[in-house]
């Protein structure tokens, strides 16, 4: 189930408040800006699928949102329990970064944990199979994959160069709560 954990930036002990329901998420993200919407994401993709499989499947939708908001670029992040660089990956996202564009996020299978900080708050939002969020220019944030990541989300930029990120050098991650196993209640190929 997506979830919305929002705290102070100074207070990672304690969630100011926490949300499950769609419309809570969306207004509470709004005040930053952030876009969240559930989108069909039900295609039955191989484990191992490549990106350009994925992202055949999901040409409809990825169609859609190039036109709605005149990205330039699509790539996927597909990682799963039993990548061989996957603390690797999970160490680079957790570095807080901004990117220069404006880019979307959709997840279409399994979960992950993506926190933006804004207005002196974090907003941590566990993204899960279906769920859609935008990242507006210059928003401070970082991506948490778990330890077992098991995710698939396909990436959409204005920029044609595609996912450059600008590193904050802060180590708030390492503050703030992690996504932990077991963590995919929603993850549903398995049950398929
Ligand atoms: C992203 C996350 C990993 O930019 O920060 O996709
Ligand atoms: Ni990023």
């Amino acid at each position: 189930m997506s979830e919305l954990r929002i705290y102070s930036e100074t207070n990672p002990g304690k969630a100011e408040a926490v949300f499950t329901r769609l419309e809570d998420i969306q207004t509470a993200l709004s005040e930053i800006d952030v876009a969240f919407e559930r989108w069909e994401a039900s295609k039955l993709l191989d484990q191992d699928a490549t990106q350009d499989e994925i992202i055949e499947a999901y040409r409809d939708p990825i169609d859609r949102l190039m036109k709605a908001h005149g990205f330039k670029s699509v790539d996927v992040i597909s990682l799963y329990a039993d990548h061989p660089q996957r603390a690797v990956m999970r160490d680079k996202f957790l570095h807080e970064h901004t990117h220069d564009d404006f880019e979307v996020r959709f997840f279409v299978e399994g979960e992950g944990l993506f926190n933006l900080r804004a207005k002196g708050r974090v907003y941590a939002v566990r993204c899960t199979q279906g769920d859609l969020l935008s990242v507006p220019a210059g928003t401070t944030h970082w991506f948490d994959l778990g330890p077992t990541p098991q995710l698939k989300a396909i990436r959409l930029f204005t920029t044609p160069e595609g996912w450059v990120a600008t590193f904050t050098g802060d180590r708030i991650a390492d503050r703030f709560p992690r996504l932990e196993a077991p963590h995919y209640d929603a993850f549903k190929r398995a049950a398929a």
